[in-house]
């Protein structure tokens, strides 16, 4: 077990939330349950920033990106996907799984997704039934302006479908505001809990684009008309299709209430405050951050290794010799390029971003860098 984790997701725990880990099961239904359920609803609904349905669904975050995109479409229907990362090619596969037609609008490696390539892409396919994007795409640490892109699918009256898997929490989001159907997160990154669940926010158009597409026939667990359905019908006393995990949910529960009482705002400034003490200490080393400073994102922070070292190494060493654990490149280009330091631990300190320098330091020392 390393002494400081501090990868892109999952995030170690606060004590207060382990507890909660660490307590009696208890049955998944009742009322005394049902109100605890339905106050951390109430939480997400506070984080998403909607007034909009919220779901905890049973599954990973790529569970909530599967059931946004199966639940809104049709199989053979056109959606307009941003791919700048690994995690936009997931979505893609996602869309692929469901015989969907993808439409990709890409961005350099390194390079934020630009709206105005999504408003031509809106221009050549008015036809399409959503435009999906990842918010803080974790494997290059680009965060893609989400705000500006629902705005152009917005003018044609297009769905969006956004992942904010690892922003939720850690990066500005206003899911209402800025005019987002379908908003999917996971409970393991800057909400504070383990991994198990994927919260997921649904606008009142995209029920309605739901409701009066008949075509669509894609399963049940992950059909977000399953989730509604029990959700009104067993409300008072079941409100979900399946055994919830409680205490994942009290686990949740309580990392919502931490950063909700710490305020999200303040918890973005703070980690933006030891991205930029991390930047400003990888460049006293003589390292690039992977993207410009006026592109940071505050929960993680991609570094280039030194010319001829595979970050393999820095990562290998950083966790053999300093109990830190970082995490290498991920995806084609990054692979052994960049290595990636997570800062989106609720906890996370200064002392936390000085002791990865610390180790960079040594690291480069025996290196003769
Ligand atoms: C941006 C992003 N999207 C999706 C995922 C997939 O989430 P999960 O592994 O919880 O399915 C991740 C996981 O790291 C992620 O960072």
């Amino acid at each position: 077990m390393p002494e400081k984790m501090m990868i892109p997701g999952p995030v170690p725990v606060q004590e207060s939330v382990l507890r909660e880990m660490g307590s009696q099961v208890r049955a998944h239904y009742g009322a005394e349950w049902v109100a605890i359920y339905k106050k951390t609803v109430e939480l997400l609904k506070l984080v998403f920033k909607t007034q909009g349905d919220v779901y905890i669904l049973v599954g990973s975050g790529s569970s909530g990106l599967d059931a946004a995109i199966g639940s809104l479409t049709a199989s053979g229907e056109k959606v307009i996907v941003g791919t700048n990362g690994f995690f936009g090619e997931r979505l893609r596969h996602i869309c692929g799984g469901y015989g969907l037609e993808v439409i990709p609008v890409h961005a350099a490696l390194g390079e934020p997704l630009n709206p105005s390539d999504f408003k031509e892409a809106l221009s050549l396919h008015p036809d399409a039934a959503a435009v999906s994007l990842v918010h803080l795409e974790t494997s290059t640490t680009v965060v893609n302006p989400v705000a500006e892109i629902a705005a152009e699918a917005n003018v044609n009256n297009i769905p969006t479908i956004i992942d904010a898997v690892a922003s939720l929490g850690g990066i500005p989001l206003a899911m209402d505001d800025w005019g987002i159907d379908i908003c999917v997160s996971a409970s393991q990154k800057c909400l504070g809990a383990p991994p198990g669940l994927a919260p997921i926010a649904i606008s009142q158009r995209a029920w309605e684009i739901m409701d009066t597409k008949p075509q669509r026939h894609h399963g049940w667990y992950l059909n977000l008309q399953t989730w509604r359905q029990y959700a009104d019908e067993w409300s008072e006393w079941h409100p979900y299709p399946v055994t919830m995990p409680t205490n994942n949910v009290l686990a949740l529960k309580t990392g919502l209430r931490s950063l909700l009482a710490d305020g999200i705002e303040e918890r973005i400034e703070r980690y933006t405050k030891l991205a930029l003490r991390l930047r400003d200490g990888v460049r006293k080393l003589g390292l690039q951050p992977f993207t410009p400073d006026d592109q940071l994102a505050p929960v993680v922070t991609a570094i280039y290794g030194p010319e001829g070292v595979p970050t393999g190494e820095i990562v290998q060493y950083l966790i053999e010799e300093h109990g830190i654990m970082v995490s290498g490149g991920l995806g084609e280009g990054l692979h052994d390029r960049v290595f990636r330091v997570g800062h989106m631990v609720p906890m996370a300190n200064e002392e936390d971003i000085d002791a990865v320098l610390a180790g960079l330091s040594q690291f480069l020392q025996i290196q003769g860098l």
